[in-house]
């Protein structure tokens, strides 16, 4: 017969404990450790905990005495306040916890409190994340059309059907080594999961597709052309053809997760994956349309001029809602909020954006 469970007695690092211990942490591992995370072995060695204790300290799930965390916190000179630990919460299903407490990373994430439109292509992708259940979702088109605007609106309002969602930016073009790790340790993080990241990037990536395989995360990758070559063909820059592969990876195998993406050219990678029938998908984006694109306008003041030539100029930005705000600028600025002077520039080939 099954015994019901001792309720067991201990403690688990708070967040603020956790961060100051990998800090600590990761400060040591550069200085004596050319910068490489320590295997639990080496923790184990240093510390003097054994290694399913320190496994348990790094996951924050289950509880271990608080002398063992005083041992972990002292093999990196640091000493234990009563901050940096809390009893573990009551029991209660794993998954009823990641549910109650979702956890969201936005980092670097533009505001989206202005936005107008986009209630089809809202639709259409909810429709291929929710229900159809996509794994991996491409916004295409040319810069300033609002991809990662329209990202960050999707995010915010799907982001309460994952457990975990992360957003992270290439826009300096990280290593993809780096970029993996740093994905990593927040998912790792998040789902309670040991907190080894792997030294390979065979082994990185294996332990994301875990993470997307075990749990539902939605990742929102932006920028991802800067990764590109730039040419016609999608293909990786010399050096981040490891982007490649993880692309490959995220639309060929089958996970619970979804990852989207935006780029300003559809990544090669994705070319043979996609399809109606496959999980893979892609939208391309359009401009503004005249109403929306006046309402950007409106943001910057007072405008005057007729519907045909709102029309008009909208159109001749082809609603790139970029464009737009730089061309309502100068028109507040230099016509007063004029639009019919403008059209006029505008037509001769002069252009304000
Ligand atoms: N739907 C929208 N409503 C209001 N402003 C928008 C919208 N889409 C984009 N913008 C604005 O246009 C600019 C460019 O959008 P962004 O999402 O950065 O484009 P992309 O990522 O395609 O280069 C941003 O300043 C953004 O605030
Ligand atoms: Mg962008």
């Amino acid at each position: 017969m099954k015994q019901p469970s001792k309720r067991r007695r201990g403690v688990i690092l708070t967040l603020q404990g956790w961060e100051k211990f990998r800090d600590a942490k990761t400060q040591v591992e550069f200085d004596e450790n050319a910068g490489d995370s320590f295997s639990l072995e080496e923790l184990s060695d240093r510390t003097h905990l054994a290694l399913h204790t320190i496994s348990r300290i790094l996951a924050r799930l289950e509880p271990v005495d608080k002398s063992s965390l005083q041992f972990a916190f002292a093999a990196f000179n640091l000493e234990l306040c009563k901050e940096d630990y809390t009893r573990p919460s009551p029991p209660s299903g794993d998954l009823e916890i990641r549910r109650t407490n979702p956890q969201y990373d936005w980092q670097e994430a533009p505001d989206v409190s202005v936005f107008f439109g986009r209630s089809e292509e809202l639709l259409q992708l909810r429709q291929w994340i929710l229900e159809e259940r996509c794994r991996l979702v491409g916004l295409l088109g040319i810069g300033g059309i609002g991809k990662s605007t329209l990202a960050v609106k999707l995010g915010q309002q799907i982001q309460s059907e994952f457990e975990v969602m992360v957003w992270r930016s290439l826009l300096n073009a990280p290593p993809v080594e780096e970029q993996l790790t740093n994905i990593l340790q927040f998912l790792l993080w998040a789902l309670r999961k040991e907190m080894v990241v792997p030294e390979s990037f065979d082994g990185k990536l294996s332990k994301l597709m875990e993470c997307l395989q075990s749990n539902r995360c939605l990742l929102i990758l932006d920028n991802v052309e800067t990764i590109l070559s730039g040419g016609q063909a999608g293909q990786c820059r010399p050096g981040y053809e490891g982007y490649g592969q993880l692309l490959k990876r995220l639309g060929e195998v089958p996970h619970i997760s979804c990852v989207l993406f935006t780029s300003r050219e559809k990544p090669r990678e994705i070319i043979p994956l996609e399809g109606d029938r496959t999980e893979v998908r892609s939208l391309p984006l359009k401009g503004l349309n005249s109403t929306e694109g006046q309402q950007l306008f409106q943001q910057k003041g007072q405008f005057t001029g007729t519907e045909r030539e709102w029309q008009e100029l909208i159109e001749h930005y082809a609603g790139n809602p970029l464009a737009l705000k730089m061309v309502a600028a100068g028109t507040q600025e230099l016509f007063n909020g004029k639009i019919a002077p403008v059209l006029e520039y505008v037509k001769q080939g002069i252009l304000l954006a």
